[in-house]
């Protein structure tokens, strides 16, 4: 790592939901490794606050804070906001990442499993820019990245609700970045869209089809024929949350291996 990439986010103040494990970790790590002061929440109070002791710990000073969030809960939202705003000085990046899926067709699944994912995959993403957005123009300038995937281009009949939840963040996500535009305020608005990454979320495949049947299927459709690590989405994450992304905006950074083009 050169001197000038240690600085790429030096005095961005970033707050990552979903930071317990996986992708949120990650981008947590990335961010702080290169300069950014960062906020994790998630709903495993324990784990969250396991990865903000470890970055404390890799940085050898207070750069990380945790704190527990369900991104469902609108009031949480809002004090939890305020914590990370009074603990960093500010805010200036929002990662709304928290995400789950659930399989099945229309069919299927039932309402309530319906609106258990869109409440987390899209309701949260909306009041987390909401809460947001206040602070972040008073820190230009600002970023708003939120995690979409892969499946917002890409149908699959056993993912109805997911494919729906993403489609919804990619549109959020551009809407929100004209918005901000029109506003003249320089707070952008991007969409990442990974392919498959061996996280929490996809483990369930591991499980039920074993390691060399849940490969050959989660590549099947991935011009690389390799998943993705969670560093590829977070070197993404990095750029789209520095200065050097400053004409990027209501861009869906696809980070797939070539899967979305075939
Ligand atoms: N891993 C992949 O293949 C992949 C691909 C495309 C997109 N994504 C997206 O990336 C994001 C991160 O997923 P991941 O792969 O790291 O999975 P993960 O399961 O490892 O991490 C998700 C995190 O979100 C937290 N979470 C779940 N519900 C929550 C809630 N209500 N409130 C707060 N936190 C909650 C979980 O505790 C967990 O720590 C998700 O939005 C997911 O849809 C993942």
């Amino acid at each position: 790592m050169t001197e000038i990439s240690a600085h790429r986010v030096a005095g961005k103040k970033a707050f990552i939901t979903g930071a317990a494990g996986g992708l949120g970790a990650a981008i947590a790590r990335m961010l702080a490794r290169h300069g950014a002061l960062v906020f994790l929440t998630d709903i495993d109070e324990g784990g969250v606050r396991a990865v903000a002791a470890s970055i404390n710990a890799e940085r050898g000073c207070n750069v990380a804070w945790a704190a527990p969030q369900n991104v469902r809960e609108e009031e949480r939202w809002q004090a939890v906001l305020a914590e990370a705003d009074a603990a960093m000085g500010g805010l200036s990046v929002l990662v709304n990442n928290a995400g789950i899926g659930a399989l099945g067709g229309v069919e299927s699944l039932t309402p309530k499993e319906w609106a258990r994912v869109m409440g987390v995959n899209v309701d949260a993403v909306y009041l987390g820019c909401k809460y947001a957005l206040p602070l972040l123009k008073q820190h230009q300038p600002a970023a708003i990245i939120n995690i979409s995937s892969l499946a917002a281009f890409k149908a699959d009949p056993d993912y109805s609700v997911y494919n729906t939840s993403k489609a919804a963040v990619a549109a959020l996500s551009k809407s929100i970045a004209v918005d901000c535009a029109r506003q003249r305020v320089d707070v952008r608005c991007n969409s990442i869209h990974p392919a498959f990454i061996r996280t929490g979320i996809v483990e369930p495949f591991f499980e039920q089809l074993g390691e060399q049947e849940a490969l050959r299927k989660l590549t099947r459709g991935i011009p690389m024929k390799r998943l993705g690590e969670v560093d590829d989405v977070a070197w993404a994450a990095l750029y789209l949350a520095s200065d050097e992304s400053r004409y990027v905006t209501a861009a869906e950074i696809r980070v797939d291996g070539g899967a979305s083009a075939v």
